[in-house]
C-alpha cells in the first residue's frame, strides 16, 4: 500500500495574531507543505479569529499552501469569500452540512478549481452521506481537540478514529489526506504518522517553541521516521 506524503501545517493561530505576516515568513522559511488557517466565528466554537479580509490580506506574501479550516456555522454564506480571498483548500464541519449543503459547496469550490475537505470534531463519526462522497473531497480533517483554541492537549481517544478512516482511506485507493489537528507535537507526532494520519497541523507545535522552522523540520523528521523514512 502506498503511503501518502508527509506533509507539516503550520495553525498560525497560534502565532501573533497581530504579525500574521511574520508568522506566514516563519512557516515558509521552515519549510512547511500548507499553513493552516483557523477560522472560527463564535457561533460554530466558542471564539472569534479572523475572516476572508484576513486570508486575502496575506495572500500575496506566500506561495504556500492556504488550508483553510473553516469552523463556522453558516458555510454556504462565506463560501464564494473564502475562494475570492485566496484559500486553495477549504476545509468544512460535517456538523453544520447535510448531503445538499455538501453538494452546494462541492459544486461552488470545484467551478473555482479549488479543494474541499471535510472536518469532525473529535466525538464526530464520519456519517454515511460524507463517506459515499468521499472521492470528491481532497482532505479528511479529524479534529483531535475541541474546536476554539490553540494550546490543548491531544485527546489520544480519537486515534482509532484516525486508524479506521487511514485504512479505509488506502483500501479505496482514494487521493485524500487524513489531516490531523489539535495538539500534535514532537511528542506525539509519531502516534499520529503510526495511525496512518499524512498531515499534521501544528499550532503550539511549532509557533510555541523557540526556532518554529526548525520544529517544522523536527516534525516532519519524527514522522517520516515511524514510516521508514519515506
Ligand atoms: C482548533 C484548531 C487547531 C488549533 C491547532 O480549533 O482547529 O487548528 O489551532 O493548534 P494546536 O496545535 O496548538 O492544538
Ligand atoms: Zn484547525
Amino acid at each position: 500500500m502506498t503511503l501518502r506524503p508527509v506533509k507539516i501545517a503550520p495553525s498560525i493561530l497560534a502565532f501573533d495574531l497581530g504579525n500574521l505576516r511574520e508568522g506566514l515568513d516563519l512557516a515558509s522559511r521552515g519549510g512547511a507543505d500548507q499553513i493552516h488557517l483557523d477560522v472560527i466565528d463564535g457561533r460554530f466554537a466558542p471564539n472569534i479569529t479572523f475572516g476572508p479580509g484576513t486570508v486575502k490580506a496575506l495572500r500575496p506574501r506566500s506561495k504556500m499552501k492556504f488550508d483553510t479550516h473553516l469552523m463556522i456555522a453558516e458555510p454556504r454564506l462565506y463560501v464564494d469569500r473564502f475562494i475570492e480571498a485566496g484559500s486553495d483548500l477549504l476545509t468544512f464541519q460535517a456538523e453544520v452540512l447535510d448531503p445538499e449543503a455538501f453538494d452546494y459547496l462541492h459544486s461552488r469550490i470545484r467551478s473555482m478549481g479549488k479543494e474541499m475537505g471535510l472536518a469532525l470534531k473529535p466525538e464526530t463519526q464520519l456519517p454515511a452521506w460524507a463517506e459515499e462522497r468521499l472521492s470528491r473531497l481532497s482532505a479528511l480533517l479529524l479534529l483531535t481537540v475541541n474546536p476554539g483554541f490553540s494550546g490543548q492537549a491531544m485527546d489520544v481517544s480519537v486515534l482509532p478514529k484516525v486508524e479506521k478512516l487511514s485504512r479505509l482511506v488506502a483500501e479505496r485507493g482514494l487521493d485524500l489526506d487524513v489531516e490531523v489537528d489539535g495538539g500534535i507535537d514532537e511528542g506525539n507526532v509519531d502516534e499520529v504518522a503510526k495511525r496512518g494520519g499524512n498531515v499534521f497541523v501544528a499550532g503550539a507545535g511549532v509557533y510555541g517553541r523557540p526556532d518554529p522552522a526548525r520544529a517544522i523540520g523536527e516534525l516532519r523528521a519524527r514522522a517520516l521516521a515511524v514510516r521508514g523514512g519515506s
